[in-house]
């Protein structure tokens, strides 16, 4: 069963001017896609493409102005408070920052509590349980449990934002350059953990990156975003895992910057 469906999206935004008299700027156009259950896709494309505006129209952070979204065959435009409540359960994000996803004022312990809070009824102890358990999941300590975001590294804090965003069990995680800020190893470890879980629940993933081996590596299908439309996918990805792989040479031009006008590849070390 498809989880989400997306048919024609767009979002354009109003760009400078005064008294709205200022253009309107398209970040979303007329996308169309489809993310099944339990499958991992790959958006990429160059700064500013619209990777992160179409994520927060799927969570319904920002709305369309145009198009239809479906999650689980119901119309997003028509869900009530109580499909809100299930979507918010079912549908996670975590972002690159993750110092700005965070109150600074708690500590780790209840901000992967807060998700939890929010819609379980859970005991103090099992409370506890389960946030110790989520931390080991991620690498971390349950004395890490006591400790506030500026005593974390980056990617220390990363890792405490994929375990609020496990925590419920969801069925889709949008990770927007979630992985990004992670070094190699620990980033390894992140995917395993993400796909041991995708095997497990069944959860699916929208995988937003700059980085194409990643994408390549991990998501079964690889969407290219280029102002604000989808204009290519790729869905063989298996065998594309070295670098001068063709498929893999096409989503570098699709994620890198264009030269300059008039310069050539030559002129460039
Ligand atoms: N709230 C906003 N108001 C006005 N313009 C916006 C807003 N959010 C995004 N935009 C514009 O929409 C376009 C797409 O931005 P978006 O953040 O979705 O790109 P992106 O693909 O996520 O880029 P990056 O890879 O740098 O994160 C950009 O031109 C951006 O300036
Ligand atoms: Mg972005």
């Amino acid at each position: 069963m498809n989880l989400l469906e997306l048919d024609r999206v767009g979002k354009s935004y109003h760009r400078g001017g005064w008294f709205g008299k200022g253009e309107r700027v398209p970040a979303v156009v007329e996308v169309t896609l489809t993310i099944p259950e339990s499958s991992s896709i790959g958006l990429i494309g160059r700064s500013g493409a619209g990777k992160s505006t179409l994520g927060r129209i799927i969570l319904g952070l920002e709305q369309p102005d145009s198009g239809t979204i479906r999650y689980r065959g119901k119309k997003m435009q028509t869900f009530t408070g109580g499909d809100w409540r299930e979507f918010r359960r079912e549908v996670q994000v975590v972002f690159q920052n993750a110092l700005g996803s965070v109150n600074p004022r708690w500590p780790a312990m209840d901000i992967i509590a807060e998700p939890l809070r929010n819609f379980d009824d859970l005991t103090d102890s099992q409370l506890r349980r389960k946030i110790d358990f989520l931390l080991a999941m991620v690498g971390l300590e349950p004395s890490d449990a006591d400790k506030y975001p500026h005593q974390f590294s980056g990617g220390q804090l990363q890792r405490i934002c994929i375990a609020r965003a496990l925590a419920l069990q969801p069925r889709l995680v949008i990770l927007d350059e979630a992985v990004s800020s992670l070094d190699m190893l620990i980033q390894a470890q992140a995917l395993r953990l993400l796909r041991r879980l995708q095997q497990q629940t069944g959860i699916a993933y929208l995988f937003v990156s700059h980085d194409i081996r990643i994408v390549a590596g991990f998501c079964d299908q690889v969407a290219v975003m280029h102002q604000g439309r989808i204009t290519s996918t790729a869905t063989d990805l298996s065998e594309a895992k070295e670098a001068d792989d063709p498929i893999l040479r096409q989503l570098a031009r699709a994620v890198l910057p264009a030269w300059p006008e008039g310069w050539t590849h030559a002129e460039n070390p």
